[in-house]
């Protein structure tokens, strides 16, 4: 059995907590959590608090998040007592990009917009990752088709780590009542109608009727993932 099956197995039924003890038994202080900030992540930073708060934390920041966002960071680390890493994309790259396309580029063309992100964040991640063994995310089933077929326990192709996804099977009606039940300090903006958030210019509010995602780069259409959570074993409907 490979290790990824194996940790499925063991992680049948368990909660966030036993998932996430689980994989720091496994993987130790080659363990990390790319956190977003997002509702679901904010989980998940209590969550590594009360079990092992030596598990590494870090975000990425575009240099284009929201203000709230900012903040958010700040009264985390205060709270729990926690250093959050913060992890830059390269001056240089973002320079060049800027120059040559102009500071809102990804309004232009999804490949800009992909150049972007790949840029501002996926290659941010992947440096980050390199001095990891396992890292955990906050995707959930219920957020798209593409993230329904994912598992607990993925091996992450791209980047050469186990992922762990401890809320994988969460609803949202779970993580805001967790949420509650642990005070837990989440951006503003998600009780606006942002449900899912990224960069500020390209997240908005979404109606009661749409999408988790339909807020996202919103003036495209088909699948909504930046490249963070693309693997190679699931494909993407075009
Ligand atoms: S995204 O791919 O569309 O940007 P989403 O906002 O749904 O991702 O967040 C899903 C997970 O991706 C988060 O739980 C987190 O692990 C990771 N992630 C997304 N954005 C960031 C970020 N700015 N910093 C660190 N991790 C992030
Ligand atoms: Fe750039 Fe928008 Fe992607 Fe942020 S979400 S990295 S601003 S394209």
């Amino acid at each position: 059995m490979t290790l990824i099956n194996e940790l499925n197995k063991k992680s049948a039924g368990k909660s966030p907590e036993e998932i996430i003890k689980l994989a720091y038994e496994k993987f130790g202080s080659k363990l990390c959590f790319s956190s977003s900030m997002g509702v679901e992540d904010q989980v998940i930073t209590h969550v590594i608090c009360s079990v092992n708060p030596k598990i590494k934390i870090f975000t990425l920041d575009t240099g284009r998040l929201f203000p709230e966002a900012y903040d958010l960071i700040d009264r985390t680390s205060v709270k729990y007592k926690i250093t959050i890493d913060i992890a830059f994309p390269s001056s240089k790259e973002v320079e060049k990009m800027v120059h040559e396309k102009g500071i809102n580029l990804f309004y232009d063309s999804v490949e800009n917009r992909k150049e972007c992100c790949e840029i501002r964040k996926v290659k941010s991640l992947t440096k980050k990752l390199k001095n990891f063994d396992a890292w955990i995310s906050g995707i959930r089933k219920e957020q798209s088709d593409y993230r329904s077929k994912i598992n607990v326990f993925e091996w992450d192709e791209k980047n050469g780590l186990v992922k762990v996804n401890p809320l994988i099977d969460w609803t949202e009606q779970q993580v805001y009542t967790y949420v509650e039940k642990n005070n837990i300090p989440v951006n503003p903006l998600h009780f606006k109608g942002y449900k899912s958030i990224g960069c500020q210019p390209c997240t908005r509010a979404i109606e009661k009727d749409e999408d988790f995602r339909a807020g996202r780069w919103w003036w495209e259409s088909g699948h909504k993932e930046c490249g963070l959570h693309i693997m190679e074993n699931i494909k993407l409907k075009k």
